[in-house]
């Protein structure tokens, strides 16, 4: 089982990028609480992180070979972005989006994501935590 968590822009500087709304940890703390939930779950996880966003569709585009889930913070292209969603529906296994603040509570333009029309579950609001969250739903859903 091969789960890619994908990470889009400005996630780089998580820990130091407004803490009040995205807490103090960073991203290479997140991702080392995976490895290790992913190695008691049994599950191998894979990570990337990029500002742009051709380089997401690459990425996502070579999950459709090298990964059986993808979990993803699209981060502002959540809001923006028609490539990645279509990306993903060329993705055959399960997607889960997730996000760190709860979009739905902070102002307008954050209320939509294209990809949640495709992602199988949408977590927000719940922190950094949400990353676990999901690798745990992630780990059960793929077969
Ligand atoms: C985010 C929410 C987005 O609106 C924002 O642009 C981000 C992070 C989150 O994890 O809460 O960069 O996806």
């Amino acid at each position: 089982k091969q789960i890619l968590i994908l990470n889009g822009p400005n996630l780089n500087l998580l820990g130091t990028r407004q803490p009040e709304v995205y807490g103090s940890t960073t991203l290479a703390d997140v991702e080392r609480d995976c490895a290790a939930l992913a190695e008691a779950l049994g599950v191998e996880v894979r990570f990337a992180q990029s500002n742009h966003e051709g380089e997401l569709v690459d990425l996502i585009q070579d999950a459709r070979q090298t990964a059986n889930g993808i979990i993803i913070n699209p981060a502002a292209y959540s809001h923006t972005s028609v490539a990645i969603l279509d990306a993903l529906n060329m993705f055959d296994g399960p997607v889960l989006e997730v996000h760190i603040s709860n979009i739905h509570k902070r102002e307008e333009f954050r209320h939509h994501s294209f990809v949640s029309a495709r992602a199988d579950g949408v977590i927000a609001g719940c922190g950094v935590a949400g990353y676990q969250l999901a690798l745990r739903h992630m780990a059960n859903l793929i077969p």
